[in-house]
C-alpha cells in the first residue's frame, strides 16, 4: 500500500499543487522529512495485514505499533500539501481541478487515520474479513488514488494538446461532484455494512452456539451491494464525462493550412 498506492501519488500531489496553486510547496524540509519516514515505517506495518493468523503474535504487536507511528508521517505529508494553499484558499472556490487535488488530500488524511485504528487488535477483531476493510480500501483508492490521478490528469490534458485549458470547466466541476458523492455512498455502505457483519459474526447466544449463519450475514448485505454499486456507477460516470472533455479537448484545436515551400533545387 505504502509503495503501490501512496508513494508515487504522494510525487504527483507534491508537484501538481504547486503546479495548480502557482504556489511553492508548504515546507520542502517537511516533504524530505515526510519521504523517509513513510519509506521507513510503511516496512514495518505490513504485518497489520495479518491480524489473527498464523503470524507470531509479537510481529502483529509489532506491526500495529508501526502503524500507528505511521499515522504522523501521513498527516505532516497531507498537512504540507494542504498548507501550499495558505494565503491562496479562495482558488478553492473556483478552480476544480485544484479541488480534485485537495480533496484527493483529504481522503488520503481520512484512510490514514482509518488505517493506524483499523491496525489495532482490538478493532480489527471486529474489522477483519468483512467490508470494513473493502471501504477502508476505496476511501484510499477512489478518494486518494483517483481523485489525485483525476487533478493530475485534467492539469496534463489541456497542455498535452496546446490548449490553455479543458474544453469544459463546467464539465469538471460536474465531474467532480459526482465522483465525490459517489465516493461517499460507496464507504459508507461499506462501514456500515462492515460493521454489521462484524457483529453478526461474533454475536453467541447463551448456550455458546453462532446466533447467525454466515449465509444470513450476506444475505443482510445485498441492500449494502445495491448501494455500492450506485456508487460506483457515479464514479464511472463521472470517468465517462471527463473522457467526453478530454476528446473534446483534444479536437478542439483549428486544423491550419501550412504552405509547404517547393524544395529549392540549386
Ligand atoms: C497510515 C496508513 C494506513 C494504515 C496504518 C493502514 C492500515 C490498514 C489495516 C489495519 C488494514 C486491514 C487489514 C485487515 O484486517 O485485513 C488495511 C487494509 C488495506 N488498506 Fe490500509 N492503511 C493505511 C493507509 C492506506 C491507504 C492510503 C491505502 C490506499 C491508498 C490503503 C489500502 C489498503 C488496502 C488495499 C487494504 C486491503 C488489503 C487486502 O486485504 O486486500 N491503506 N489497511
Ligand atoms: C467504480 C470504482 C470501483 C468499484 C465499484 C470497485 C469495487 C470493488 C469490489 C466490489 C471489490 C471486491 C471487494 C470484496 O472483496 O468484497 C474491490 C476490491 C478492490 N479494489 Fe476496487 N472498485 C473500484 C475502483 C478501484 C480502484 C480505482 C482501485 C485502486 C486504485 C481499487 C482497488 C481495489 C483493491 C486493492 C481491492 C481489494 C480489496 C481487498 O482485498 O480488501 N478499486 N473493488
Amino acid at each position: 500500500m505504502g509503495f503501490f498506492l501512496t508513494a508515487g501519488f504522494l510525487g504527483m500531489m507534491y508537484y501538481f499543487i504547486p503546479k495548480q496553486a502557482e504556489r511553492p510547496v508548504y515546507s520542502y524540509r517537511l516533504s524530505i522529512v515526510h519521504f523517509w519516514a513513510l519509506i521507513f515505517t510503511y516496512m514495518w506495518a505490513g504485518p497489520h495485514h495479518l491480524h489473527y493468523t498464523a503470524l507470531p503474535d509479537w510481529t502483529q504487536s509489532l506491526g500495529m505499533v508501526f502503524s500507528l507511528i505511521l499515522l504522523a508521517p501521513s498527516w505532516g505529508g497531507m498537512i504540507n500539501g494542504v498548507m501550499t494553499l495558505s494565503g491562496a484558499w479562495h482558488k478553492l472556490r473556483d478552480d476544480p481541478v485544484l479541488r480534485f487535488l485537495i480533496v484527493s488530500l483529504s481522503f488520503y488524511g481520512m484512510s490514514t487515520f482509518e488505517g493506524p485504528m483499523m491496525s489495532i487488535k482490538t478493532v480489527n477483531a471486529l474489522s477483519h474479513y468483512t467490508d470494513w476493510t473493502v471501504g477502508h480500501v476505496h476511501s484510499g483508492a477512489l478518494g486518494w488514488v483517483g481523485l489525485v490521478t483525476m487533478g493530475t490528469m485534467y492539469y496534463l490534458i489541456p497542455r498535452l494538446f496546446g490548449q490553455k485549458k479543458m474544453y469544459s470547466v463546467k464539465a469538471i466541476e460536474a465531474h467532480f461532484w459526482i465522483a465525490t458523492i459517489g465516493i461517499v455512498i460507496y464507504i459508507a455502505a461499506m462501514w456500515i455494512a462492515g460493521v454489521m457483519q462484524g457483529l453478526m459474526w461474533r454475536s453467541v447466544n447463551a448456550d455458546g452456539t453462532l446466533t447467525y449463519t454466515f449465509v444470513e450475514s450476506v444475505k443482510a448485505t445485498y441492500p449494502f451491494y445495491m448501494l455500492r454499486l450506485l456508487g460506483g456507477l457515479l464514479y464511472l460516470g463521472g470517468m465517462l464525462i471527463m473522457l467526453w472533455n478530454t476528446l473534446k479537448t483534444a479536437t478542439n484545436g483549428r486544423s491550419v493550412d501550412v504552405q509547404i515551400p517547393a524544395p529549392a533545387h540549386a
